[in-house]
């Protein structure tokens, strides 16, 4: 079985979750469930990560990332994940 090697941490603090990292979350179980992704991926949450003013905001191997949407999130899993040639 594959080694899980990549992480997302998404915030699931009140004001991220209410401005979309709650079906944001959901997109991504999703994702790795649909690219078998599951066993490379963890993904788990995480309390305020104290930059709601950029919010809904989640972090890609350790890398912090802003202002995400329904529409950018896939583009942006496959660019972080390094995904994008499979
Ligand atoms: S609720 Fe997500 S950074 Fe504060």
């Amino acid at each position: 079985m594959a080694e899980k090697n990549q992480t997302i941490v998404i915030c699931m603090g009140s004001s991220c979750f209410s401005r979309g990292n709650k079906k944001l979350v959901q997109m991504i179980q999703d994702y790795l469930k649909e690219n078998h992704l599951e066993d490379e991926v963890i993904l788990k949450g995480a309390h305020c990560m104290a930059r709601c003013d950029k919010g809904p905001v989640m972090k890609v191997n350790d890398e912090l990332v802003c202002n995400i949407t329904e529409e950018t999130l896939l583009d942006l899993l496959e660019q972080k994940l390094g995904l994008g040639s499979r």
